[in-house]
């Protein structure tokens, strides 16, 4: 079962989770400047929301590379909306990519919310949630 793990990030959230996962495969988190090599069972997709919407980068990686997405797990930080899951989900249907309906989702600190977060319950959680995806894969 072949997985890779991209991120994008503004403040260095996202990456921690991104990081935890790799740790917890025995691989490397790369960011979206690194195409997908070949066909990827799962795709961690590690993204966040600025002014109520992913970056555009985000939507761009997933249109670029959806012929190479076995399935998207979608791995998100925000400072207050739930996930970013609705809106990596609708990328995905217009790109055609199927993505999982499991998702990790935890607060990023901005400004004074949330500090310290994601902290290490936090990875500890989206370690877990890794194993778990790929044990069920
Ligand atoms: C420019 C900017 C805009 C943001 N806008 C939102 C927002 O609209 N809704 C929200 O829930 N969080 C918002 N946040 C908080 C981020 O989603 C949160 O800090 C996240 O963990 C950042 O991830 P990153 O450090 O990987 O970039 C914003 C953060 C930044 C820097």
């Amino acid at each position: 079962m072949k997985a890779e793990i991209r991120y994008f990030t503004k403040t260095g959230n996202t990456k921690k989770l991104a990081d935890a996962i790799a740790e917890e495969l025995g691989t490397q988190a790369k960011d979206l400047s690194a195409p997908l090599p070949e066909k990827t069972d799962i795709l961690f997709l590690c993204s966040s929301v600025y002014w109520a919407g992913a970056d555009s980068s985000v939507k761009k990686y997933i249109k670029d590379n959806a012929n190479k997405i076995g399935t998207l797990v979608n791995v998100s930080t925000a400072a207050m909306i739930e996930s970013t899951y609705a809106q990596i989900k609708k990328v995905c249907a217009q790109a055609g990519v199927t993505i999982s309906d499991k998702e990790f989702h935890c607060r990023g600190k901005f400004t004074a919310m949330h500090p310290g977060h994601p902290d290490d319950t936090d990875i500890q959680a989206v370690k877990e949630f890794a194993r778990k995806v790929m044990g069920e894969a």
